[in-house]
């Protein structure tokens, strides 16, 4: 037996009606400890009610949640980045010069891609993020002399007053409470020709709120969505899924609920119908 279906097992057996009550209990306390970075716990009516039960905390709203991604994610780049800058480039060889990049930390997708791809010279790069993110980001900015960046805290203003070529976002836009990408395209100035979606909480179940232990004593509610009607909204705004790929660097375990947990992430890329594929272009 490998080593991932022995602890599947031993899942399933601890999910059993006999010992549910004593695991939901254990993994309740792991999951509000410092080990707990990482897991998920609870499903809830709304962000509201999540809070309610969460310890008071500033969920993505404190300095230390900044270090990782100052010091390592502005220069690394994971296997789930791959797809992504490679839609990313297409989409700027064929003139994408605008980019809104909603959870985008302090700039790190911009930052380690420029290692890898060409970007243009006229790129504006315009970052939604919470006020703490926003000014380690504008710093590193100034100090980096990267002037292609700029940041916002409303998401909202950013998607009905500006207009961008490429919408992105990684592992962000289910910490947003009312801002699915199918809701956003709805109510846009100008509808972006890509959008690009990666470590996204997609499964083939009903959608659902939880909540994450996001580290430093700091957690977040979440949502997690149905994976068909998620795609069918924004294919509704006139899109068309160009391609899709897993991402096994995340997996969501919901405690108690085994039926609502799944073993990884995804991500995926959108154009409009008028934009060309790879193959079609001249
Ligand atoms: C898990 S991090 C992902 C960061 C980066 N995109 C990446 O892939 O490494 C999620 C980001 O979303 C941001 N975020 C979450 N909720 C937000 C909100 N309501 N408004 C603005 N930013 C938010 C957080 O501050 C955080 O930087």
């Amino acid at each position: 037996m490998t080593h991932q279906s022995a602890s599947h097992v031993v899942r399933e057996f601890l999910e059993s009606p006999l010992t549910r009550p004593a695991l939901l209990l254990w993994r309740r306390k792991q999951f509000l400890s410092r080990e707990g970075h990482g897991f998920y716990f609870g499903l809830f009516d709304s962000f509201e009610a999540a809070r309610a039960w969460l310890p008071k905390n500033p969920e993505f709203g404190q300095d230390a949640l900044a270090t990782e991604y100052v010091d390592v994610r502005t220069k690394k780049v994971f296997a789930y980045d791959y797809p992504v800058m490679w839609w990313l480039e297409h989409a700027m060889r064929g003139g994408a010069t605008r980019v809104l990049d909603i959870g985008g930390s302090v700039g790190v997708h911009y930052y380690a891609y420029r290692r890898y791809i060409d970007m243009p010279a006229a790129l504006r790069w315009h970052i939604v993020e919470v006020p703490t993110m926003i000014s380690i980001g504008r710093k590193l900015a100034a100090d980096t002399g990267a002037s292609a960046l700029d940041f916002t805290e409303d998401l909202q203003q950013a998607v009905t007053e500006e207009a961008a070529d490429i919408w992105i976002s990684a592992g962000a836009i289910h910490y947003f409470e009312d801002a699915t990408p199918g809701l956003l395209l709805k109510n846009c100035r100008a509808r972006p020709r890509h959008v690009l979606l990666n470590k996204l909480p997609l499964y083939k179940g009903e959608s659902f709120i939880t909540a994450q232990n996001i580290g430093e004593g700091a957690f977040a509610p979440m949502h997690v969505y149905n994976r068909g009607r998620f795609i069918r909204d924004i294919e509704a705004m006139g899109y068309s899924l160009r391609d899709e790929w897993p991402v096994h660097e995340r997996s969501l375990y919901l405690p108690g609920h085994p039926e609502r947990s799944f073993p990884s992430f995804t991500g995926l890329y959108f154009s409009d119908r008028s934009v060309k594929g790879p193959s079609e272009q001249s």
